[in-house]
């Protein structure tokens, strides 16, 4: 039997808590291992809180949305001291086995504690969906599903009032979200991080429906997407104290220019952290469960330095090394399958 930790860290998730049951589920009825649960990301790891995680504790959570053990930005590189921090606390608590769940950064700090000898075993999380090592990381399904009803429904009020909707999703590098809840909706246009757009274009895709005697318009745009360089004036914001981007708002900033350029009504709408929130799909459910599985298989065949990963259907184990070396983006292919990708 072993004795094992598991965090979440970064941007929460949906998918996080049924990955923690899984965990749970697998280690300690199949095998007889111990768990903790490790508060608030590495944070937790790094000061030594933590919290038993029996079945009891992961009781009634496979359909929560959020983290019961909550998360934080908080990574071992910030702290001068943080890799020998962490180490101490594992050898202090006698763990054989840490499985971290998070995205891009929280990968990229399993790598460092890794590299420095800690059993580590990684699970992605993003709803973004732009971990290049898996094919699919849980999410992104659910984050989808919501873009795409708020689309269905501002598609409504649009034509009642004969506006344009310029909706803002979550995707600062790579336009998964946009391109699915676009395809999904019927959107009239989809803008994405990975082409900048030329408004000119933008707006005569706009202008031609309207002329075509349709009376409204959908844009959905991912919140990364930039104009083509000269192509219209636009602040991209800048960056929060721990130096993620903070952008500006591409929709805001797009909705005065068609309103100006259309002469008609636009609207921006931001749909944030609902994508985030809440109950994951039945297929978030299950992916992060099976992650969750083998993440605790692969602990138990000693295989660390590696992370879960979806190929085709099947769970396989990826270094991770590989997991953090580049992003997703979307196939220039992908765009003439969604017809209207700027
Ligand atoms: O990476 C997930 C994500 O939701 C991105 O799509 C988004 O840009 C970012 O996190 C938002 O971060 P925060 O929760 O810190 O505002």
């Amino acid at each position: 039997t072993m004795r094992m930790g598991v965090l979440t860290s970064g941007g929460d998730c949906p998918g996080l808590n049924a990955v923690i049951r899984s965990v749970v589920h697998r280690a300690t009825a199949d095998h007889g291992d111990e768990v903790i649960g490790f508060m608030d990301g590495w944070k937790g790891l790094l000061e030594g809180e933590y919290r038993k995680l029996d079945l009891d504790a992961v009781g009634g959570i496979l359909a929560r949305g959020g983290t019961i053990l909550g998360s934080s930005r908080v990574q071992p590189a910030h702290l001068r001291d943080g890799v020998e921090r962490a180490r101490g606390h594992v050898a202090e608590l006698g763990l054989d086995a840490i499985i971290p769940i998070g995205g891009e950064g929280t990968l990229k700090a399993a790598r460092l504690l890794s590299d420095a000898g800690l059993p580590i075993v990684g699970v992605p999380k993003t709803i973004d969906n732009d971990i290049a090592a898996t094919d699919v990381t849980f999410g992104f399904d659910t984050a989808v599903g919501v873009a795409t009803e708020a689309l269905d429904r501002l598609k409504t009020t649009a034509e009642s009032h004969q506006r344009v909707m310029i909706v803002e999703v979550m995707g600062r590098h790579t336009g998964w979200i946009a391109l699915h809840s676009g395809m999904a909706a019927g959107a009239h246009a989809i803008v994405v991080p990975e082409r900048p757009f030329d408004i000119e274009e933008l707006t005569a895709r706009v202008a031609e429906r309207f002329e075509a005697g349709k009376k409204f318009a959908i844009v959905v745009v991912a919140e990364g997407a930039k104009p083509r360089e000269g192509t219209m004036a636009f602040d991209v914001g800048g960056t929060d104290v721990y130096g993620h981007e903070r952008f500006a708002g591409v929709a805001r900033q797009l909705s005065v220019e068609l309103e100006t350029r259309l002469g008609k009504e636009a609207r921006p709408v931001i749909l944030g952290h609902v994508q985030r929130g809440g109950t994951p799909t039945a297929y978030d459910r299950v992916l992060a469960t099976r992650f969750g599985w083998h993440a605790v298989e692969a602990a138990h065949r000693g295989e660390f330095g590696m992370m879960t990963a979806l190929r085709g259907t099947d769970i396989t184990l990826v270094p991770l090394a590989e997991a953090v070396e580049s992003l997703k983006t979307v196939p220039v292919e992908r765009y003439d399958e969604a017809e209207c990708v700027l």
